[in-house]
């Protein structure tokens, strides 16, 4: 257990976040959160609360790598303009704390407004060989920024018999009149998504069962599952891990049976196809939306930041909808408002002979490729003006498959990633959210989604587009709009 109490940890980490300057770092993302120094992973306790969007994080305020989970708090009124508040949680207690242990801390949670109209978090505390090592906690706060944990923590002090040691990530709900956790664990092999209830009071819950569990074939490990009605649906996000590696998040939709707190579902997709979106949460907010978020990295790919001393950042926000059978991923329309100027340039017939632009490091562009007699596109993005450097998108109408090859895009992993899309679209939307370290590329207006570090140099801020092969490529649309939080909101 720490010797610090939860104030002095808390300003521990604040004071040393006030005297570390961040070297100004070449990758500094022009308009995603990144942690204001230190690592950061999932995002955690995503709630609108008094008309504004909150944020947490897991944060290590101490160096650019994993280390003792802090919460970190940012906070915005358009979902993509954000604030730091100060640090909310630390490891101070013999449930989430320890000494001479390597991992421990305020694992992963998320937020409710309670019916006394408190911010209450719920976070696992985890602390290496203590029996059992993950509980369940909450804390709560009046102002909705400092907190304090609760006395009767832990309130979830051990597993059910369906769980297992893992037993962390608890997402609360309110589902008709009843708030439920929904808890990611493991056993027999199996990822798991596990229910607890309670009448209200937030510290004390009754077991409901096993909402979901993986086949098989769908991880040994769930991690922040999240359990939320979409449309007239439900819906399960979960982010599995297969033995020791984590993989990619998917989400079921199904029904959802109250009494019995079991989720049935009948589709299963994967969330985005690219290498770096992960642990995902939603929130619903005033204006009804179901808004979704992820960590835009993954564990063990190349820490490339770590050089400069922060490491991790958040997805866009996107909506997600179901409409009529076709979920959708759409970024915020607030993104819009980030736009500086736009760049019309126009409908092009493209052979093999490059169409060309500069985005600068951060942009949004919109291609839309309109019926052609080239079946394939090739585009590339942060590309070097002798293209030693580029991310390289290839547009297969006919297979309706679009691959990012990472293989000359900088620093950082190769891995290349795919989407897929459907081939009988006449027109093809393509956006394009580029920063200075990374692509999201929504396809088809949020059917696919694909989200992808890369590491290129500063100056290397072109963008082609070429048909590959016989043929002519049909441009409809191309528009470029310099992306930055530093643009004025548009009222
Ligand atoms: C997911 C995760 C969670 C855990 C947290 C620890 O990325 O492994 O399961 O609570 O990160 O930082």
């Amino acid at each position: 257990m720490s010797t610090q109490t939860f104030d002095q940890a808390l300003q521990a980490a604040d004071d040393h976040i006030a005297n570390t300057a961040i070297a100004p770092s070449r990758w500094r993302p022009a308009y995603h959160l990144t942690p204001p120094t230190g690592w950061m992973n999932d995002p955690n306790g995503f709630v609108q609360y008094e008309g504004r969007y909150h944020l947490f994080y897991q944060f290590w305020p101490y160096g650019p790598e994993w280390g003792p989970m802090h919460w970190g708090h940012a906070v915005s009124d358009d979902l993509v303009r954000w604030e730091h508040l100060p640090t909310a949680l630390a490891p101070s207690e013999e449930y989430d704390s320890g000494d001479g242990v390597p991992g421990y801390g305020c694992f992963s949670g998320s937020a409710l407004v309670d019916r006394d109209g408190r911010l209450v978090l719920m976070y696992t505390g985890h602390v290496d060989g203590r029996q059992p090592p993950q509980t369940q906690n909450i804390a709560i706060s009046t102002d909705g920024v400092h907190f304090h944990k609760s006395a009767a923590n832990p309130v979830i002090p051990a597993p059910p018999v369906d769980g297992g040691p893992d037993f962390r990530d608890p997402t609360m709900a309110q589902i008709g009149d009843r708030t439920y956790a929904v808890i990611g664990s493991s056993a027999a092999g199996r990822g798991k998504a596990l229910l607890f209830a309670t009448d209200g009071d937030l510290e004390t819950w009754e077991y409901v069962g096993v909402a979901a569990e993986s086949t098989g074939q769908e991880g040994t490990m769930w991690e922040c599952p999240d359990l939320f009605p979409l449309a007239d649906r439900f819906a399960l996000v979960v982010s599995p891990m297969q033995g020791t590696l984590n993989t990619f998040p998917f989400i079921q939709i199904g029904d959802f049976q109250p009494d019995s707190g079991r989720f049935t579902s009948d589709r299963h997709y994967q969330l985005d196809g690219g290498i770096d979106f992960y642990a995902p949460q939603t929130l619903v907010d005033d204006t009804g939306r179901r808004i979704l978020i992820g960590w835009m990295q993954q564990w063990f790919q190349r820490n490339v930041t770590a050089a400069d001393g922060w490491s991790g950042a958040m997805s866009i926000p996107r909506e997600l909808t179901l409409d009529a059978g076709v979920l959708r991923q759409r970024p915020v329309t607030e993104i819009e408002s980030l736009r500086g100027p736009a760049r019309h340039l126009g409908a092009h017939e493209v052979g093999t002979q490059p169409l060309m632009s500069d985005t600068g490091a951060s942009a949004e562009v919109r291609i839309v490729l309109g019926p052609s007699t080239a079946p394939v596109a090739r585009i590339a993005v942060r590309a070097s003006s002798d293209e030693s450097e580029q991310t390289v998108y290839t547009v297969d109408r006919r297979a309706g498959r679009i691959v990012c090859d990472r293989s000359l895009s900088g620093a950082g992993d190769v891995t290349s990633s795919h989407v897929t899309f459907d081939p009988a679209r006449e027109s093809l939307e393509l956006r394009f959210f580029i920063d200075t370290c990374s692509v999201e590329l929504f396809v088809d207006d949020g059917a696919a989604v694909m989200t992808n570090r890369i590491y290129p140099n500063p100056d290397s801020t072109g963008l082609t587009i070429t048909a590959v092969g016989v043929g002519t490529l049909n441009v409809e649309d191309f528009t470029v709009w310099p992306l930055s939080t530093r643009q004025e909101p548009s009222q």
